[in-house]
């Protein structure tokens, strides 16, 4: 493998700032609505986000999540509370999540601060999704060591017949985040990697202001 061919031109038209509204989430709800209206496959799966927390000494980690929501404030995913990064979580309440949409050449990123959203919001989603999802979300407990496939799929039939005909209920440990940003980033890559950044930061006040980076 040659990294050195590995290599493209961003051949976007770019965009003019002034066409994102002054709210960064409603500017970011534009552009996923545009990624996922213009995604080339399912499989691309526009609401995939890269998700990095980190402890209190500093260590980073990063993982993919599926976004689930966006709010007025933010944006919502959900997981198991007592995985590594609901630990992580837990002991540095800061989050970054970053979107890559490349059929689009685009990218944003937001940071800020992240807390459980309300356990309605939790049982909602949890009850939407497929029953085989719910009994996996209670069979897992998520980024612990396992002995073994098997005994994960012991668990999940167990608990299949346990639930039989019954409503599956929400894990105590399961549920949504909510990031709320202070900062957001629309990247569009341009020629000559002379790309458009143009970020939202939040002031103490929590008002926005817009500006130009350089690529
Ligand atoms: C595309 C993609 C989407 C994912 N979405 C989620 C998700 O929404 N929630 C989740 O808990 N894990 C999701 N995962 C699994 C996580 O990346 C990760 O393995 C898991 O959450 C454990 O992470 P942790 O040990 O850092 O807590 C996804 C993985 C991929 C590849």
């Amino acid at each position: 493998m040659d990294f050195k061919e590995l290599r493209k031109e961003y051949e976007t038209a770019g965009f003019d700032p002034a066409d994102l509204p002054d709210d960064p989430l409603q500017s970011f709800q534009q552009w996923f609505n545009a990624a996922s209206e213009s995604c080339p496959d399912p499989l691309f799966e526009p609401n995939a986000m890269a998700l990095a927390t980190s402890n209190t000494q500093g260590a980073v980690s990063c993982r993919w999540v599926l976004l689930k929501g966006i709010t007025e404030t933010g944006i919502k995913f959900f997981t198991n509370y007592d995985s590594d990064k609901g630990q992580q979580i837990a002991a540095n309440p800061q989050a970054a999540a970053t979107f890559h949409w490349p059929w689009l050449g685009r990218q944003v990123r937001m940071e800020g601060a992240i807390g459980k959203t309300d356990r309605t919001t939790s049982e909602e989603y949890f009850h939407s999704r497929p029953r085989g999802s719910q009994i996996g979300a209670m069979v897992s407990r998520q980024s612990s060591e396992i002995e073994s496939r098997e005994q994960l799929e012991q668990m999940q039939s167990e608990l299949e017949s346990k639930f039989e005909g019954q409503e599956i209920p929400l894990p105590e440990n399961w549920g949504g985040y909510h990031i709320v940003p202070t900062r957001v980033e629309f990247w569009q890559g341009r020629l000559n990697r002379l790309h458009d950044r143009i970020v939202f930061v939040q002031d103490d006040q929590a008002s926005w202001t817009k500006k130009r980076l350089a690529p």
